[in-house]
């Protein structure tokens, strides 16, 4: 049986990101919902953030980490979860979302379904409905990428596909053949089907893989990762290796916090910033090698 540990905080405003950041550097998938639903106020001073771990985080380390923010804390609200119990606690359907010339939605009724238009996502065992600000970003940028017409868009690669959302994007903007990796098994099966749901599996290479360290071909004209920013750091020297020239990377899963250290070092490595969108304090780069 699988379990995952949840960890659930009320914290400020001020110190929100920070905390965010180090829970995510201790391997954690965060989520932060404004704690008064019925304040409506367009900055929230309190948020309720839950911290998602795979692996029993270490108590003492939190209770740190907590410590130095100011928060006391005798008690860590950590509990042991059943992953079925989360996927019951939140069957309800998401709402279709737009976003740039897509509307991504859950129904796999294919009533009215326009192949230019509909992507079908079930939310299921893979990352990526639509729904994060991380993934929206990320599209945003590839619509933007789109509309340009001095790219090159012959070898494409989705690093970290979870739920194959970017390439099932990348498979319908461009027609062409778009290589997927994903270091968990599961998000390779779910991109499949999710491939197969929208008619583009003819189109869309989904295997396992640890980021761009073993990729089908050589070089790249475009790379897209949505994954957390020490992924992307670690993986900062092979994408300047397998990035043609003149090909973009579009990195996103980067807190505000996090962007100067990244940009530093693709600086470092003669990579440009070339467009930049923050969503929610999420920010996607797009970087022209
Ligand atoms: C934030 S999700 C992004 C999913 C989807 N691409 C999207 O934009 O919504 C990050 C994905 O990266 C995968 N991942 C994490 N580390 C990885 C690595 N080193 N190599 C490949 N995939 C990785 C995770 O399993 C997860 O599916």
């Amino acid at each position: 049986m699988s379990f995952i540990w949840v960890l659930k905080l009320k914290v400020s405003e001020k110190i929100r990101e920070e905390i965010e950041a180090s829970l995510i550097s201790l391997n954690a998938t965060v989520t932060s919902i404004e704690d008064d639903k019925n304040s409506h106020l367009l900055k929230p001073e309190l948020y309720t953030t839950s911290a998602f771990f795979i692996k029993k985080p270490k108590v003492d380390l939190i209770k740190f980490i907590l410590l130095n923010y100011g928060i006391k804390c005798d008690k860590i609200n950590l509990k042991k979860i059943k992953i079925e119990e989360i996927y019951k606690a939140h069957s309800n359907t998401l709402q279709p979302i737009n976003i740039g010339s897509f509307k991504y939605s859950e129904s796999k009724n294919k009533k009215n379904f326009l192949i230019k238009k509909n992507i079908i996502i079930p939310a299921g065992l893979g990352f990526g409905t639509g729904h994060h600000a991380s993934t929206q970003g990320n599209i945003y940028m590839l619509c933007k990428v789109y509309l340009k017409n001095n790219i090159t868009r012959k070898n494409i690669i989705d690093i970290g596909c979870g739920s194959g959302i970017l390439g099932i994007t990348m498979a319908k903007l461009w027609k062409k053949e778009i290589e997927l990796i994903d270091i968990d098994k599961q998000s390779v099966k779910t991109s499949k089907e999710n491939a197969k749901l929208n008619d583009v599996n003819t189109l869309i290479k989904v295997y396992k893989g640890n980021g761009l360290i073993k990729t089908n071909k050589p070089n790249y004209d475009i790379i897209v990762m949505n994954i957390l920013a020490n992924t992307i750091m670690n993986n900062i020297k092979l994408i300047k290796k397998k990035l043609n020239k003149n090909g973009r990377v579009l990195l996103s899963g980067i807190l505000k916090n996090q962007k100067f250290m990244i940009l530093n070092k693709l600086r470092t490595m003669g990579l440009i910033l070339e467009a930049e969108y923050i969503i929610d304090g999420w920010i996607t780069l797009l970087i022209k090698k």
